[in-house]
């Protein structure tokens, strides 16, 4: 199919190209399944075109489907119970990461105040660094309580090697969560942010897909792929529907993906190319992300305060109609050290910008 008079184009971009059968190395699975559809319903996001590269389960060992997923599995000692056999643990399924406690802030969860929690980490995770492994601090919640107790736990736990943050979100509108995590990354700007929970909790497939659309793709928003102080994200939940307030699962209760489900486990309907007028050097002024360094807080926020109503999913300009109308095959793409090289093929000779 390539021939010599075949026109190729290299696009260099550092933004995110989200295609339908690209692993995105931030996307995870929080997977709670454990009923005997548990092995179909990975199926549905563990295919050729799934996009997720992670699961975690809220526990510190995976089934033995979550062992078999091909996806990372990320473990987390939930509360302080069993927490003597952490290190054992993560040493016999080969982690590469682990979470700390799940949102301890909250009286109906691990529910551990921060002192408590730094002397625990202190003990049984610090001594992990040594093996190679990458630590997270506990999970707050998005409550009124999440942000201070996690302040008051960095402190306490102020010789503690913390690699990443993971925290949640819950709430209304892809503006309100930006919002929230750019003013988390205000807040704690020396680390790398995990986003192991969040949902737009509108349960609505509109809302849903809508959320999605802003958060997942460079179609109308930011994607969280793009930002460098996210390191990873889980929606929360690769689960089935559940009838209890949660239908904001990715499955329906039949156990197939949902509108939003395949946008998020197999990136469908995000399929674009980001136009080439957005490759080459960033626009610092508009682009969020563009700090290599984690101590990005200052410029994002102020970015945020001044775009976010431009990023808004009903103002942004539709990007890059032209490639796909022209033809263009996206033939091959490859991740480099961060880069994306984007193979165009434009058989049609149409070009590119
Ligand atoms: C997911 O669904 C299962 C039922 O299969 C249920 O037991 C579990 O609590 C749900 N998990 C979440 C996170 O909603
Ligand atoms: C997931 O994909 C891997 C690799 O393709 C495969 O070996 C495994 O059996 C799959 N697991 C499930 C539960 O589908
Ligand atoms: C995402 O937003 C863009 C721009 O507003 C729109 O053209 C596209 O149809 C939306 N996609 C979905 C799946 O809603
Ligand atoms: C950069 O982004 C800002 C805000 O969106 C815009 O006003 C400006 O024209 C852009 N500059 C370039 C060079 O694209």
């Amino acid at each position: 199919m390539l021939s010599p008079s075949t026109r190729l184009a290299l696009v260099l971009c550092s933004c995110t190209v989200l295609v339908a059968g690209t692993k995105l190395p931030k996307r995870g699975l929080s997977f709670d399944i454990h009923d005997s559809f548990a092995v179909s319903d990975l199926l549905k996001a563990n295919q050729t075109d799934g996009a997720a590269s992670w699961v975690y389960n809220w526990g510190p060992v995976p089934p033995e489907y979550l062992t078999d997923s091909g996806l990372e599995f990320v473990p987390m000692q939930w509360n302080a119970v069993g927490i003597e056999n952490l290190a054992t643990t993560v040493k016999s399924i080969g982690a590469k990461n682990v979470l700390a406690f799940n949102e301890p802030d909250m009286v109906g969860q691990s529910n551990i105040n921060p002192t408590d929690a730094a002397t625990l980490w202190m003990k049984y995770f610090e001594p992990l660094k040594a093996t190679g492994v990458r630590l997270g601090a506990p999970a707050v919640s998005s409550g009124d309580a999440g942000m201070a107790w996690l302040g008051e736990f960095m402190t306490a736990c102020a010789k503690c090697t913390i690699d990443f943050i993971p925290f949640h979100w819950y709430g209304m509108g892809a503006e309100n969560f930006y919002s929230y995590l750019y003013e988390f990354n205000q807040k704690f700007p020396e680390h790398p942010l995990w986003i192991t929970e969040f949902a737009d909790t509108t349960p609505t497939d509109t809302a849903m897909v809508a959320f999605m659309n802003a958060t997942l793709t460079s179609l109308s928003g930011h994607p969280l792929d793009e930002i460098d102080f996210v390191e990873r994200y889980a929606w929360f939940a690769y689960n089935r529907t559940d009838n209890d307030g949660h239908n904001y699962h990715l499955l329906d209760a039949a156990g197939n993906l949902n509108a939003a489900g395949k946008m998020y486990a197999l990136s469908a309907a995000t399929d674009s190319v980001s136009s080439p007028q957005s490759s080459g050097p960033e626009n610092t002024s508009s682009h969020p992300t563009s700090s290599g360094g984690g101590n990005v807080a200052t410029q994002n926020t102020a970015s945020l305060a001044t775009s976010s109503a431009s990023n808004s999913p009903s103002t942004s300009p539709p990007k890059n109609t032209g490639l796909r109308s022209s033809g263009s095959l996206v033939d091959a793409l490859y991740l480099v050290g961060g880069t994306i090289i984007i193979a165009v093929v434009s058989a049609s000779g149409a070009t590119l910008v």
